[in-house]
Formats: structure tokens, C-alpha cells, sequence
């Protein structure tokens, strides 16, 4: 016998396969969390089982032998173990024996399901097995050095795991370390003890980091009606008490007639973030798509631009876009640009060498007129935070071509360069941010004359000043505005970005 099964798991056994539990099942409500034992064969387990039940029946002399190596039993234990087993023995001359001799017969064949796992740790938990999940992989093409296997299983099962404790509760409580059902070695534990290792070892044997996860998931439609009486199941089963358990489900559990049925292996690979900075070109370009009542207003965006040939390249399933700040959509960027991170979901490729990226650059550039990147690279996820980090506090430059529409020339304007500006929230964003009204601060600006009626207007300012509002005063929300400084209606007719003093992500030589 290699199993490490002791004489007082004897009586669990026997119980618990004669209520048609499988022999994985039965080494989890033993509480065996040796990980090994679960790789055997199931066949080799299933017949270590059945000459261990059939020992204690038909060969005391081997009883002896398998107690003799428990030596880890202290003295008076195994002679209080003695004596149950002598109980046990005298009982089965007379009426067991012929039920365990059936049991015996029907010993756990490939058509019998096992009650509590539905046939996931008998039927779906080889090498064979295995050898399947791992094709599927194969054909999604995904570039992986690590993977982890995650699996979910049936809800009914929990109802059945809670039953068969029941069903041996007393004898496990009395005989074993498991004082509580929680002690049991879970089907998805031993499922994953046994597979996790199958499959990397075909993969190539990847070690086991949670970058890369493989999904198995089983349903069993036969009895998925079992649980409809518990709503939310694991919940409903911490709290039911016994009695009332009882009433509602057999216990040990039916015998079920078809095993679990293994959905979609789903494949799920962590998400790539790339960053860099951006240049808008184009006054009629929003940075998000833009969707006023279900329909689209620009044929295309910032963010779809940058990210379709990453999505291409990467074969991400979606992305995320996040960027320093936003521009409205007649404004352009200019200057170094602004600093922007986009998560790449699910990529069934993730790696990129520095080369490739810079390839990656050159393709964005020439997708499109209206747009440049620069400093692409892939970042970490934690590293993004530095883009969002001290946002407030940095500044950024602009500059802005005003009308006025009474007639100036270059002196009456100069005097702006020694003006001082703070500005509370804009009415228009008000209702997006209520408690953001902070005051923000222009903190210089410059003019160049262009005629009569035109100049252009640099500005430096605190990051979120609202260059708009100030031009035209926003009711007196900014103070001193440009009209009231210039005693002119004034309007501004171009708006460009200059700089957003960011310093992420790290610049990279060209
Ligand atoms: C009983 O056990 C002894 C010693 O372990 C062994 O030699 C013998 O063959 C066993 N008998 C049966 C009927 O299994
Ligand atoms: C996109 O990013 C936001 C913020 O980081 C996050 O809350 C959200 O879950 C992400 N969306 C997806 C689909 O990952
Ligand atoms: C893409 O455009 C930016 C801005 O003009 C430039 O700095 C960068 O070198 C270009 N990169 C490539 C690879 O073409
Ligand atoms: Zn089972």
C-alpha cells in the first residue's frame, strides 16, 4: 500500500465507497493533503482502496502489519484503535461483509460517477485529459512563459460535498484531523494538484506564475436542479442547518448517471500597459470616440488611432486608454506631446524587444496625419500611477489666437504679460466635478501681435486652468477675464497645447 492511509481512515473509506464516492473523493474526506497521492493513477488509487477495505475484512494478520507502521500513533491511542477496530471486525462477520463484497464488485469502473465530484477528479483528471486542455492552448497561439490553471466547477457540487460530510461527519470527526468541513482537500485543490503540473509539462513546462491562466469550467446538467432550492448556494450552505439539509437533499447523495461535462478551456493572459506621449494635428479629431444619443459624431479618435495597431500586434482583445489630462476636440497638441498609457487586454502576445516597438511607433505615425507618438514602451502596471500622480500641480502651456473686436495695436496689449489670474471652477464642469472647486492659477503669459483684431496669447498655467472660460470670463467666474482686461468683447478662435510638464513616461533617445 502506498497511499498514507492510516487504520482509523478504514471505517471513513468504507463508508464513503459504498456511497459511491471515487477514490480521489475519498482520499479528500480522509483530509489526505498529500499532493502526490491525488497524481496517481486513478485506477492504482481505486484498487489500493478496495484491497484496503478488503484487508480488514479478510486478513487480520495485515491489519496488524498496516498498524504496526503507523509508529507516529502513540501507545495508548493505537490501542484504543485496536479495540474500534475489533468492533468494527465483529459487526462485519456478521452483516457487512456481503454489502462491502458488492461494493467490491462495482468497485469504481469508468461508468460510475462518482456522487460528489460528478466525475471531474475521475474522468477529467489525467494525463489524458490534460494532454486535450493543452491542445486547445496550443491553437489559441498565445505567447506565455508562466501559467497558472484555474477551475470552476458545478454549484451543486458544493451541495453534494456538504451532504457526503455529512453522511460521514461523525466517523471523520472522531478518526481524523478534520474537525470541520473545511478541513476536506477541496475537488478544485486536488483537481489542480494533479492537472496543474500535467499541463505546464505539455505547455513545455512553463513554471506556475499567474500571468498566464487557463480556464477549465465543468457543468453537469443532470443535476443542476439539485441546488434550485438554495439561492445563492455556498452562502445558503454555511447557514442551513442540518436537519432542514436533510429534508431537502438525500444524503449520502444520488447516484448520478452522466458525468460533468467540460466546457470552452478559456485562456486569459494579464494585461500589457504601453505608454507614450501623443501630438494631435487635427482641430476636428476627439480624443474619445464621441457618441451624442447612441450616434457617432467623429469618424475617429486619439485613442483608436494609437490603438489599433497595438491591438493588431499585441492581439489584445480590448484596451483601456487613460492619458494626462484631455484637449477638446478643436484643440490641438503640440510640443512634446501628452502623456498617455493604454492597457492592452488579454494580449496573446506580450512580448515586444525595443526594436519592435519603435516599429510599433513608426506604424501609428503612419497610420494617420493627425496624430504622432513618441517614447512608445511597455510599462508596468504599478508605473502608471506616475501618470496620474501630482497631475494637479503640474503645469502646462499654452497658447491661444484671440479676436477682439474693438481694434488694438501692439502696446495695448503688453501690459497682459504682468497681469496675475486665478480662476475658480468652470460652470461647464461643474456638474462633473461639484467638489473640485479648487482655484487654479495662470502663472504667465506672453503676446505676439498679429493685426488689428488678432494676437496670439501664451499662457503658462496650473494643470486644469480653463483657457476658454478665461478668455470670455465664464460670468465672472474668472477674474480678471480677457474681456474685462481688455474692454473689448474678445473671442478665441484657435487653442494649441504647448507642453503638459509631465515627466512620465522617461523619454526615450531616438
Ligand atoms: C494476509 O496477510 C498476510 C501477511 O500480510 C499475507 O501473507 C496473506 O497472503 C494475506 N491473506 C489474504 C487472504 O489476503
Ligand atoms: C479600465 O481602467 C479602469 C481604471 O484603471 C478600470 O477601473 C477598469 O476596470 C478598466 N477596464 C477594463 C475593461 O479593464
Ligand atoms: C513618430 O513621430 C514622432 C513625432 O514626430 C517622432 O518624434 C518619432 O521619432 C517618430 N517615431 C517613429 C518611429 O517614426
Ligand atoms: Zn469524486
Amino acid at each position: 500500500i502506498m497511499l498514507p492511509l492510516k487504520e482509523k481512515d478504514r471505517p471513513i473509506v468504507k463508508k464513503l465507497l459504498e456511497a459511491g464516492c471515487c477514490a480521489r473523493c475519498v482520499l479528500r474526506f480522509c483530509c489526505l493533503g498529500v499532493q502526490s497521492a491525488y497524481r496517481q493513477s486513478y485506477e492504482d488509487t481505486a484498487r489500493e482502496l478496495c484491497a484496503f477495505i478488503s484487508d480488514s475484512e479478510n486478513n487480520e494478520s495485515q491489519d496488524a502489519a498496516v498498524l504496526e507502521q503507523h509508529t507516529e500513533d502513540p501507545p495508548s491511542k493505537k490501542m484504543k484503535m485496536d479495540a474500534a477496530e475489533m468492533d468494527v471486525q465483529s459487526e462485519g462477520d456478521s452483516a457487512v461483509v456481503p454489502t462491502v463484497m458488492e461494493e467490491g464488485d462495482a468497485e469504481p469502473a469508468d461508468s460510475d460517477v462518482c456522487v460528489v465530484c460528478l466525475g471531474v477528479l475521475q474522468q477529467f483528471c489525467d494525463e489524458a485529459y490534460a494532454i486535450k486542455i493543452s491542445e486547445v492552448v496550443k491553437a489559441k497561439n498565445y505567447q506565455f512563459d508562466t501559467m497558472v490553471l484555474s477551475v470552476s466547477l458545478p454549484a451543486q457540487l458544493s451541495v453534494r460535498e456538504h451532504s457526503c460530510w455529512l453522511h460521514v461527519k461523525k466517523e471523520v470527526r472522531e478518526k481524523s484531523m478534520c474537525l470541520d468541513m473545511d478541513d476536506v482537500i477541496q475537488v478544485k485543490e486536488a483537481f489542480k494538484w494533479t492537472m496543474q503540473g500535467l499541463v505546464s509539462k505539455e505547455l513545455g513546462g512553463v513554471p506556475v506564475v499567474n500571468k498566464f491562466e487557463v480556464g477549465v469550467g465543468f457543468t453537469h446538467p443532470e443535476t443542476d436542479s439539485d441546488c434550485h432550492f438554495l439561492m445563492a448556494v455556498v452562502k445558503a450552505l454555511e447557514k442551513v442547518s442540518d436537519e432542514k439539509f436533510l429534508k431537502k437533499f438525500p444524503c449520502p447523495p444520488t447516484r448520478p448517471v452522466s458525468k460533468c461535462i467540460a466546457q470552452d478551456v478559456q485562456c486569459l493572459h494579464v494585461s500589457v500597459f504601453v505608454a507614450g506621449r501623443y501630438n494631435k494635428f487635427s482641430r476636428t479629431l476627439p480624443q474619445t470616440p464621441w457618441v451624442i444619443d447612441g450616434e457617432r459624431r467623429m469618424e475617429s479618435s486619439v485613442e483608436e488611432l494609437i490603438a489599433a495597431p497595438l491591438l493588431s500586434s499585441f492581439r489584445a482583445e480590448g484596451f483601456n486608454f487613460s492619458s494626462s489630462g484631455r484637449e477638446d476636440v478643436d484643440v490641438r497638441t503640440l510640443g512634446n506631446g501628452r502623456p498617455f498609457a493604454l492597457e492592452l487586454l488579454n494580449p496573446h502576445r506580450a512580448r515586444f524587444n525595443k526594436a519592435e516597438v519603435r516599429q510599433l511607433q513608426e506604424t501609428i505615425n503612419q497610420s494617420s496625419d493627425k496624430i504622432r507618438v513618441r517614447d512608445l514602451q511597455i510599462v508596468s502596471r504599478d508605473a502608471m500611477g506616475h501618470m496620474k500622480e501630482g497631475e494637479e500641480d503640474k503645469t502646462k502651456s499654452y497658447t491661444a489666437l484671440i479676436w477682439t473686436q474693438k481694434a488694438i495695436n501692439k502696446d495695448d496689449i503688453t501690459f497682459l504679460e504682468e497681469t496675475k489670474v486665478t480662476q475658480k471652477t468652470p460652470l461647464r464642469v461643474l456638474h462633473r466635478r461639484p467638489l473640485a472647486v479648487r482655484e487654479r492659477v495662470i502663472h504667465t503669459m506672453s503676446t505676439c501681435f498679429l493685426d488689428a483684431h488678432h494676437f496670439h496669447l501664451k499662457l503658462r498655467t496650473q494643470a486644469g486652468t480653463y483657457i476658454k472660460e478665461f478668455v470670455h470670463g465664464d460670468f465672472g467666474r474668472t477674474k480678471p477675464n480677457l474681456c474685462d482686461l481688455l474692454k473689448s468683447e474678445t473671442d478665441i478662435l484657435e487653442l494649441d497645447v504647448e507642453s503638459v510638464d509631465v515627466d512620465w513616461p522617461p523619454s526615450i533617445p531616438e
